[in-house]
């Protein structure tokens, strides 16, 4: 009983621990199970039903019937859940408690999942389908968990751009996916489990392992990202290969970034017979269609704008790696603390952009729970996948990975090709090449294409002088449109002024320590679909867009939604982006403080903010 004597020298506020995460279990230890969570019933506004929908609606996965829970599983330690979390409970509520040794859960073996919250999660149903569930849990283990090893002497597998595939290469790739596509639907090989895998982690549907409150665990909005994706498509890819018998088999990337035929829909997408093929996607999208990596913008999408989204997001606005790949996520806190630049620029518009709009929710690539039900969804992912290697070679700025325990340790569990549940870790997943795969090189035009400013330095200070008529900078916040927080960001652009703590920043202190714009506290409805821009001036922001220096990011996501029992559906989140680069390259780095401007580019959707500021950011 180590882990729970060790939770006891802890306090909840300092808790700080990697997370291990629940799965679904039946009557063995260790296992997922065809067993569902509590229905959760919430009526939801905007008129729209109650809101749940099936994950195997698919033809032949039985639907979970939630009368047959049953109580009895037993843990890794042999007891039963309940005394474990009353365990907890117990010493959570004692007085003595003391924060001494916040690492110490990091020694703790993952607990017995929890039954109660499991594995469904309530998203927002196709029209006209008044309820059902989002069930997706994967099947039972019969075994126990092994740990990952990082393989040995296994060939390189070598990720090719999806535009440059051979046909050779394609035929292997589509007699894997329609061999998984044909495994049953409770094989956790099959394309419908491996979909599942990301309704499962995205929507809600694992809980927080020993925790008295209810606390979703899940892979969007926080530095996890980036790991968990890499592993999912890691055994998705081992996966496929071992279907057709070649260790050698490496998933194509949809590389986006890449005006020389990267910038569309892969056609290997899209041949209507191809098991590649997805019937759920906008039809508008062809494969000479331009991808638009600012989507929602309102805009006609460029590759100037493109290769600016991808210039601000990997290398100006993202030169540490709180800013590349989010807030921590740590195990007790809510996991959507922040998202990284990437996350929540290129590619959440890729998935907007792709999802179909004649689906209820833009499914499949338009919503978290369905998006892996579009094989596109393994290419992209693979390019975002990608942006993490090339984003630790780009010289600037302190881009090496997180070397705080919290991250390194937390982990995940996945099957691979022999259905073996196995537990990965973080840490393991820093250096694909040790994880036997590698990107092919391509062109990456945008690491050298720094955005022009749209605005000479003099005539921005005639623009600051007519808007706020010479007076000081106070008193402008003042009488800005929105000098009160929280503020609301209905449908038109607000402009504040926010003070910078620091001038002339020396070379030194700028290498030490990042200035960075933080937008605070933002809260929408978890059912929306979001978005907005951030601009770092007040003028004709209409006019000015990614392929403009004054672009300091964007805040996109896709709706989802919490299944929490609490029925509180909104998120809440934050946005920090680098502007060190940008205040140079607008020779504003000796102002008091700057103008911002946050555009709001989705409809009717009302967005919170707490609080907008200027910090400094330093490695974690
Ligand atoms: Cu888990 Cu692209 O999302």
């Amino acid at each position: 009983m180590a882990y729970i004597s060790s939770l006891s020298s802890f306090s909840l506020s300092n808790f700080s621990a990697p997370l291990p995460i629940s799965i679904c279990s039946s009557s063995s230890a260790f296992l997922t199970s065809q067993i569902p969570c509590k229905p959760t019933k919430r009526s939801k506004p905007k008129g729209h039903h109650v809101s749940k929908v099936s994950c195997n609606s698919n033809q032949n996965t039985p639907t979970p019937n939630p009368e047959e829970e049953k109580p009895s599983s037993y843990n890794i330690l042999g007891k039963h859940r309940r005394d474990v979390l009353l365990g907890i409970g117990g010493l959570y509520g004692a007085s003595a408690l003391s924060n001494t040794n916040p690492l110490a859960m990091a020694a703790a073996p993952i607990l017995e999942p929890d039954l109660e919250h499991c594995c469904i999660t309530d998203d927002v149903p196709p029209k006209g389908v008044i309820e059902a569930q989002v069930y997706c849990c994967p099947p039972k283990s019969s075994s126990p968990p092994i740990d990952f090893k990082l393989p040995k002497g296994t060939p390189l597998r070598v990720r090719p751009p999806a535009q440059f595939v051979t046909d050779e290469y394609l035929e292997k790739y589509k007699l894997a996916l329609k061999r998984m596509r044909e495994l049953p639907s409770d094989d956790p090989r099959s394309f419908k489990q491996q979909a599942d895998i990301h309704c499962a982690y995205c929507d809600g549907g694992y809980k927080q392992l020993g925790f008295p409150v209810e606390l979703d665990f899940k892979v969007h909005f926080s530095w996890i990202f980036f790991p968990f994706h890499r592993w999912y498509l890691y055994f998705y890819e081992r996966i496929l290969g071992s279907l057709i018998d070649d260790p050698t088999f490496a998933l194509p990337y949809w590389n986006w970034d890449n005006p020389d035929g990267g910038m569309v829909l892969p056609s290997i997408f899209a041949d209507e017979d191809s098991p590649l093929y997805d019937p759920r996607r906008n039809p508008d999208i062809t494969p000479t269609t331009l991808v638009d990596l600012n989507y929602g913008s309102g805009k006609e999408p460029s590759v100037e704008q493109n290769l600016g989204v991808m210039y601000t997001s990997v290398v100006s606005g993202a030169k540490r790696a709180s800013l590349f790949h989010g807030k921590p996520f740590l195990a007790g806190k809510q996991p959507e603390l922040g998202g990284g630049t990437v996350e929540l620029g290129p590619h959440t518009a890729v998935h907007r952009w792709t999802g179909d709009p004649r689906q209820p929710n833009k499914e499949d690539m338009g919503r978290f729970y369905s998006a892996g039900r579009d094989p596109a969804f393994y290419s992209h992912h693979a390019n975002v996948d990608r942006m993490w290697n090339i984003w630790k070679t780009i010289p600037s700025g302190k881009r090496r990975d997180f070397k705080n325990r919290d991250w390194l340790e937390t982990s995940f569990f996945f099957y691979d090709e022999n259905k073996t549940l196995v537990r990965v870790k973080v840490k393991d997943s820093l250096d694909t090449n040790k994880m036997g795969y590698v990107y092919q090189d391509v062109a990456i035009p945008w690491l050298e294409k720094k955005p022009k400013p749209k605005r000479t330095r003099k005539a921005k200070k005639v623009a600051f002088a007519q808007q706020f008529g010479g007076i000081g900078a106070a008193m402008a916040a003042e009488t800005g449109p929105s000098s009160k927080f929280p503020l609301t960001l209905l449908d038109s652009k607000v402009t504040l002024l926010v003070k910078r703590p620091k001038q002339l920043r020396s070379k030194r202190d700028k290498e030490e320590e990042e200035e960075v714009l933080v937008i605070d506290g933002i809260e929408f409805d978890g059912d929306d679909d979001v978005k907005f821009d951030v601009y770092i001036t007040d003028e004709d922001v209409e006019d000015i867009g990614p392929e403009s220096t004054e672009f300091a990011g964007s805040f996109s996501t896709l709706g989802h939604s919490h299944s929490n029992m609490n029925m509180d559906k909104k998120i809440k989140t934050s946005l920090t982006l680098g502007i060190t680069d940008l205040l140079e390259d607008l020779d504003a780095e000796n102002d008091d403080s700057v103008l911002v401007t946050l555009v709001p580019r989705s409809e009717n959707v009302s967005i919170t903010i707490q609080n907008i500021k200027i910090e400094f950011e330093k490695d974690e």
